[in-house]
């Protein structure tokens, strides 16, 4: 596999990612990187990337991928910088946010479906014909929450739906052109996701998350082996086996009640501090 995971990464000149400033994207960059010293990383996202080695060649574009406009002014600048050759544009900026709808706040939700949802629409649309004249792939980052109802996550469950179901027609739509998609679809990572979305502490396990590595790794050997959909770690397959098949209502009953069990974790150690 090691040889076909380098022949994947020497195709591709530049890898355009979003949000490779820290967890899923970070390893992403580390990853190609290792695979193929002479990529050109083009990082969008608001703060800029700290890698741990520094023979990166990167450029970062501070951006914030949900205020209007910000995409079409940051896409001139990235293309004048890119290098000829194959593109790999990675879709994997995003957040959550944990609680009854709107909580936190309604505004939270409205951004989260710009950044998690729009923005990856726009770059996709805007880096398209580029796309289409050099070859690449684009892999849309969604998760394992898109494949049933998240009750207390509800906007952010619903976007990944969206993004797991728009990136699966659109490698449909794009047959042919030398273009490929691939949905990634993680389970709980070790990130900063879950402080960001708002909780107190670390609600999973460490036996039921898989690190960003073993995430990154696994998409690439996707994208190598010319798959449209993955999803990281034998426990991660299973459940998302399984909750298709639940009637739609009795999944969100149940995700209801397992979520629910995450809040009070959170209130217990609230109370704690
Ligand atoms: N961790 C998990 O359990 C998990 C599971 C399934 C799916 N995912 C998905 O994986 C992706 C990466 O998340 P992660 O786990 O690596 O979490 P993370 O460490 O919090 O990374 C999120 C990234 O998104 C970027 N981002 C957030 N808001 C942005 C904005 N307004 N504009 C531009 N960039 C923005 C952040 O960059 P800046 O802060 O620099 O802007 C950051 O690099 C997300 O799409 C997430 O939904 C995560």
């Amino acid at each position: 596999m090691g040889n076909k995971l380098q022949s994947m990464a020497s195709q591709f000149a530049t890898v355009v990612i979003t949000g490779g400033s820290s967890g899923i994207g970070k390893a992403f960059v580390h990853q190609l990187h290792s695979l193929n010293r002479s990529i050109f990383f083009c990082n969008l996202s608001r703060s800029k990337p700290c890698f741990e080695t520094d023979d990166i060649a990167y450029k970062h574009f501070p951006c914030h991928l949900g205020e209007r406009g910000a995409i079409e002014s940051v896409f001139r600048e990235v293309v004048r910088e890119m290098p000829p050759g194959r593109i790999l544009l990675i879709n994997n900026s995003g957040f959550g946010s944990y609680g009854p709808f709107p909580e936190p706040a309604l505004e939270d939700q409205l951004e989260m479906i710009d950044v998690n949802v729009r923005a990856l629409v726009e770059l996709t649309g805007r880096f398209l014909p580029l796309l289409r004249e050099r070859g690449g792939a684009v892999v849309n980052v969604a998760s394992t929450a898109a494949f049933q109802p998240t009750p207390y996550m509800a906007t952010y469950g619903s976007g990944k739906a969206f993004v797991l179901h728009w990136s699966l027609a659109l490698e449909r739509d794009l047959q042919g052109t030398g273009v490929r998609v691939l949905a990634l679809c993680p389970g709980p990572t070790a990130t900063d996701f879950f402080l960001r979305a708002g909780f107190k502490e670390r609600v999973v396990s460490p036996g039921l998350s898989q690190t960003p590595d073993e995430v990154v790794i696994a998409a690439l050997k996707a994208l190598a082996r010319g798959k449209r959909l993955c999803v990281p770690g034998w426990k991660n397959r299973v459940l998302t086996a399984l909750s298709p098949h639940l009637p739609k209502p009795l999944a969100a009953t149940l995700g209801a009640a397992i979520l629910r069990r995450v809040r009070l974790a959170q209130l217990r150690a609230m109370k704690r501090e």
